[in-house]
């Protein structure tokens, strides 16, 4: 397979070819090669697991939020505080995803000797997918949890006015024999990103994700950037988004609602099993429950009964395989950014 090659509508990319590209636009735009790979390996691995949204399609952001002065590509997190069991993290305005991975390393190493940790980050910038860190978590044996608070563009239930982020929470389960447990979403009824991605491919939304700027249901993906608001994912989403704004928002001290200064607000934890039961008949029980979930009759319309990441995992196996697909528009946005750095993919032709 070629390691980038166009079609007319789509670019198939190989990860490794992509991340490298990647890498050298963000280390051109001033990033330290180590951040800028960190960076790169994020927006991939987000593209691998099938959350476009997430992904490279983020490139033009990201360089527009270094040319505003809003990311500081060099900067370090660093730890600002801490005990045994919790931790705040400045983020020192750099790049979003060195931060969060500190905040959930520094969990993990709490958690391996007291049981649980408990890590805050705060002037942090964009921190991509958020089940990246749940997923850090899991490969120590422990449970994570990821939430993090974003800037207002979801109305509360009932509501039309953007008074709460999209406010995604992630959960990490590690098990046994099966594949681990990895919940992760929004808590508006899409993220922004996903929306983004179905404008550029001219698709229209399922009802319940958008109202228009007269407070009107729509399924235009484009009403949300003419004054429209996202929604929370009925009532429930409501509650969950609510608690999301509290522990980034106001646990870390960084504002809650549209009063919330930074872009993510991050709270981090992880809890060591071993320091409530054996490790084995802990991954037992989740393997034991993830089999009785996937040997569920399939309802009418279902061929199976997945858990939460199946779909990334299976979506990471074949994109692995045969390469991501990038759609033309998101293509052409970051082959203008490259080009503006002098960064060459390398293209070996249609
Ligand atoms: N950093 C930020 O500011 C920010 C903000 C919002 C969202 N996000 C990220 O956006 C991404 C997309 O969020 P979303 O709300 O669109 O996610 P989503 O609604 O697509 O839900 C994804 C979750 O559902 C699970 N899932 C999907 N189909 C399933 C099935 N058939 N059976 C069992 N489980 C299934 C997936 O494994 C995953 O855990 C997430 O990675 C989130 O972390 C980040």
């Amino acid at each position: 397979m070629a390691a980038f090659r166009a079609s007319c509508l789509m670019h198939r990319v190989e990860a490794g070819p992509l991340r490298r590209f990647t890498s050298q636009i963000f280390a051109a735009a001033g990033t330290p090669a180590d951040i800028a790979d960190t960076v790169a390996e994020f927006l991939v691995r987000a593209n691998l697991c099938g959350v476009d949204s997430h992904g490279v399609i983020r490139i033009p952001e990201y360089i527009e939020e270094i040319d505003a002065g809003h990311v500081k590509p060099s900067e370090r997190p660093r730890i600002a505080k801490q005990t045994a069991t919790t931790g705040m993290i400045d983020g020192r305005w750099g790049f979003g995803q060195p931060s969060g991975v500190m905040a959930m390393e520094l969990a993990v190493k709490k958690a391996r000797k007291h049981g649980v940790g408990t890590v805050l980050a705060v002037r942090t910038n964009h921190i991509g997918r958020v089940a990246d860190y749940t997923e850090l978590a899991v490969r120590h044996n422990m449970i994570g949890i990821a939430m993090t608070n974003c800037g207002p563009a979801v109305a509360p239930w009932q509501g039309m006015d953007k008074l709460l982020g999209t406010n995604p929470m992630s959960f990490g389960i590690p098990a046994g024999k099966e594949d681990p447990i990895i919940a992760d979403f929004a808590t508006s009824a899409s993220s922004e990103g996903k929306i983004r991605v179905m404008r550029t491919k001219g698709m229209a939304l399922p009802p319940g994700w958008v109202l228009d700027r007269d407070g009107g249901p729509s399924t235009d993906p484009a009403v949300l950037y003419e004054g429209g608001v996202l929604q929370t994912f009925g009532i429930r989403g409501y509650m969950l988004n609510l608690v999301v704004e509290t522990l980034g928002g106001a646990l870390t001290g960084e504002g809650v609602s549209d009063e919330f200064k930074g872009v993510n607000g991050i709270f981090m934890q992880a809890i060591n099993v071993k320091h409530f039961t054996s490790l084995r008949s802990f991954t037992a029980s989740i393997d034991k429950m993830v089999k009785k979930m996937r040997s569920s009759r399939p309802a009418k319309g279902f061929t199976e009964v997945l858990v939460p990441g199946d779909p990334e995992r299976r979506t990471m196996r074949e994109r692995e395989l045969n390469g991501i697909e990038i759609n033309d528009a998101i293509w052409d946005s970051i082959m203008q950014v490259a080009k503006r750095f002098g960064v060459k993919p390398q293209t070996t032709g249609a």
